[in-house]
């Protein structure tokens, strides 16, 4: 970096004093140093310098395509989360869970554990939920829609059944109501899930949404609620369970869903609201990771990237344009499934992570690389 500006300034004191030296042009600098030397030609040059003209000040078509237009926001792209009875089902996912024939690292299992998961009724955190249940654990999965996690934890228990025949004992699935945002709530919700699983050893806090509205039209009611549930859900989740393992004086971890969004800026859908929440997200696991170091809790980070579930197909389905930008900017050329976080979520919770904590685990494809 520091060696960058160097050489840029020096370039730049180079180019200066081409300016003002006379016309004889010693034979050693004949030949640009870098480009910024081709300003010293420039008032002798009748055709415009291309690379100045391609700037974003240069009218649209000048140089064919707009320039920046593929890296810039599009406030006509509006995107409303929608209502749960409009909400598409998503199936929970099939064979990918069952007794271990290859061999693993013991380190990975999250055997004898309960893990919680909030927003586990669909969408990532169902899957992410799968996941933990097939390495071992007990599951509470913890959602607004209640009704909705309880046929997910039925026919979770269906499948693990329908994969593990003849089974000695069955993973304790339940299900329970939160309104993540409201602390009334989330001690409620505690206070049920340890009614039914006495401990909890493992959080993952995947209950958030996203919607698109530019900022200058963002409705400031939608925005707080958008905070409320990915950021304050996010932190009153945490502390709960930080408390009752602190009480118990038992180790535990933690695993907060961000996203790629709290790194980077998403193209064309505005989202500040969404961005900055989830900015909010991973350096909240980050400080908690050293506030609660000294107690045995992990705290980590994931931040998936564009993810296909139930909600993000049904979007794409109606913005096939949107699905093909989205696509052209993933290094790896597709978007995510949400079977991709089983591993990396498994990982954080579990052992084989112990020296692991206030990390931010991207699962993008290569999406905030370039
Ligand atoms: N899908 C993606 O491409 C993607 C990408 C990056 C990050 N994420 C993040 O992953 C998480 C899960 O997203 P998803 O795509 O699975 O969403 P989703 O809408 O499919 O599922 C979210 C779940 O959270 C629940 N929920 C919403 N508000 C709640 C509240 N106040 N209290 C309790 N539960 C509530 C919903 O009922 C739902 O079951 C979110 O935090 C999201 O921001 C998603």
């Amino acid at each position: 970096m520091i060696a960058c500006s160097i050489a840029r300034g020096a370039s730049r004191r180079i180019c200066v004093h081409l300016a003002r030296s006379s016309k004889a042009t010693p034979n050693f600098l004949a030949r640009p140093l870098s480009s910024t030397a081709l300003c010293a030609n420039k008032k002798h040059d009748p055709k415009p310098d291309p690379n100045e003209a391609a700037t974003t000040n240069a009218p649209s078509g000048a140089l064919g395509d707009h320039e920046g237009k593929f890296a810039r926001t599009d406030k006509t792209v509006q995107i409303h989360y929608p209502s749960d009875r409009e909400m598409p089902r998503q199936p929970v996912v099939q064979g990918r869970g069952g007794m271990h024939f290859k061999r693993t690292l013991a380190s990975f299992s999250l055997e004898n554990k309960v893990s919680m998961v909030t927003g586990g009724a669909r969408g990532l955190g169902l899957v992410m939920a799968q996941g933990l249940v097939a390495s071992g654990s007990d599951l509470a999965i913890v959602d607004l829609n209640k009704a909705e996690a309880e046929e997910a934890a039925a026919k979770l228990i269906e499948q693990f059944g329908k994969e593990n025949p003849g089974i000695e004992k069955m993973p304790n699935v339940t299900a329970h109501y939160a309104d993540v945002a409201n602390p009334v709530s989330v001690n409620e919700a505690l206070a049920d899930v340890l009614a039914k699983h006495t401990k909890i050893d493992h959080l993952v806090t995947s209950a958030g949404f996203t919607e698109n509205f530019d900022a200058i039209h963002y409705p400031f009611e939608r925005m707080q609620k958008l905070w409320g549930v990915n950021v304050d859900g996010t932190y009153l989740f945490a502390t709960g369970v930080a408390k009752h393992l602190m009480e118990r004086k038992a180790p535990g971890s933690m695993v907060m869903i961000g996203s790629m969004s709290g790194s980077i800026v998403n193209v064309p859908q505005p989202q500040a609201p969404y961005n900055a929440a989830k900015a909010a997200v991973r350096h909240l696991a980050s400080s908690l990771a050293v506030e609660w170091a000294g107690h045995d809790i992990r705290v980590n980070c994931i931040s998936p990237g564009y993810m296909l579930t139930a909600l993000t197909r049904k979007i794409l389905d109606e913005n096939p344009q949107l699905r093909d930008k989205w696509i052209s900017l993933i290094p790896v050329g597709k978007m995510g499934t949400p079977e991709d976080l089983m591993g990396a979520v498994t990982f954080l919770l579990s052992d084989a992570s112990k020296y692991i904590t206030g990390a931010d685990l991207r699962v993008d494809g290569g999406y905030t690389l370039t």
